[in-house]
């Protein structure tokens, strides 16, 4: 008697379609072709002589934003990139050609379309360069920025040399008037030179920073005292609330540029009267150290901003009090640079406290 198969038995598989016959080492050489098409950074696209997909690396499939199986359907379904198409086109009339795409609001891609010979396929390999033109933007904004703010206290120079050259030196007391604003803007041109080598000395890495243990009260004490005839002058308090006991990993001279800025913005910042207080603790293996002030506060949409180049909430009262707009950029350069971190957040009831932390010290 012949078994009766179980009720529920999946049905017997269909014979296989019979296969092109591969050798092993056809099969060796598909698999390594696979293995590197997914490893590129790269999108790579191959189109058929209709615009089919008939190859697709994940990386392609990523970056152009393509559905789950693009295979064998036509480049108009599966993306909508206008000028894509264009580049497709223009190489399927037989040139190699390159063009830069725009892939939704955050990306941008650079492709290059090759017609491959003796077919009518086409190859696209697309590659990220969001990054690159991010960058480049930045630069481009920032060597504009610079030129402005170089010629503004120039064409004050020049313009209170003239008026003096045209008569008013014969009138001393005029005349006094136009060599202040004269050396008040040259001190401006210099205080914007030295941020601006700090600035390049420390992102070309040629501004050697130390990680040597800091004694932090000690350091703080250094910076206030500097600043003590200043703050009194406008009748602000200045106080430490420093633990003698805290040491934190860093370069000495960066901490002091790096509080020496924070301190000068909260004194300029605050009014007359105001209260500025330096505190640090330590949490997790970093110090965090804090500068807290009762002044005017920053709005929450420009707080990540400010450590930007030259970005002030207030252009003219920053320049009217001789500010380059470029301290906390430094203040956020030196601190990353020696592995740790800045931000800032709102004081109670009003002004700011600006924070950085650094590695502590190991005891
Ligand atoms: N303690 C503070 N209170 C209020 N605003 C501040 C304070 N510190 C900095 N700011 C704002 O952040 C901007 C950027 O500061 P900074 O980079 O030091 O440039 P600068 O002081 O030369 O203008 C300032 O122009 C100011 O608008
Ligand atoms: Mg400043």
């Amino acid at each position: 008697m012949s078994p009766v198969p179980a009720r529920d038995a999946p049905p017997a598989p269909p014979p296989a379609p019979p296969q092109p016959s591969t050798t092993a080492a056809q099969e060796e050489e598909r698999r390594r072709f696979q293995a590197v098409l997914a490893s590129m950074a790269e999108g790579v696209l191959l189109l058929d002589g209709e615009r089919r997909v008939t190859l697709v690396n994940p990386a392609a499939s990523r970056l152009l934003g393509l559905p789950a199986q693009p295979l064998g359907r036509r480049l108009l379904e599966v993306s909508r990139l206008p000028a894509l198409h264009e580049l497709v086109e223009r190489a399927r009339a037989g040139e190699a050609c390159e063009a830069e795409l725009d892939a939704g609001p955050q990306r941008r891609l650079r492709a290059r379309a090759t017609p491959l010979e003796g077919s009518h396929e086409v190859s696209v390999v697309v590659h990220d360069v969001t990054e690159l033109r991010r960058l480049e933007a930045i630069r481009k904004d920032f060597v504009a920025n610079v030129s402005h703010e170089l010629r503004t206290p120039i064409s004050v120079i020049r313009a209170n040399a003239e008026t003096l050259l045209e008569g008013a030196l014969e009138d001393a007391g005029l005349a006094r008037g136009f060599v202040e604003a004269l050396l008040r803007n040259a001190e401006r041109l210099s205080a914007l030179i030295s941020d601006l080598l700090d600035i390049s000395r420390i992102e070309s890495g040629s501004h050697k920073l130390e990680r040597r243990p800091l004694a932090l009260a000690q350091a703080v004490r250094q910076v206030l005292d500097n600043m003590a005839q200043a703050a009194a002058a406008r009748g602000q308090t200045l106080s430490s609330q420093v633990p003698e006991a805290l040491w934190a990993l860093g370069d000495e001279k960066a901490l002091g540029q790096v509080l020496t800025n924070l301190l000068d913005n909260a004194t300029k910042y605050t009014p007359d009267g105001g209260h500025i207080q330096v505190r640090a603790a330590c949490q997790a293996g970093q110090v965090r150290l804090e500068v807290v002030d009762d002044g005017p506060g920053i709005e929450p949409q420009h707080r990540a901003r400010v450590f930007e180049r030259f970005y002030r909430v207030d252009q003219g009262r920053s320049r009217a009090m001789g500010g380059t707009g470029l301290g906390l950029s430094i203040v956020k350069n030196l601190i990353e640079a020696l592995g740790g971190q800045v931000g800032i957040e709102p004081n109670q009831p009003a002004g700011s406290i600006f924070w950085v932390t650094l590695p502590e010290a190991p005891p």
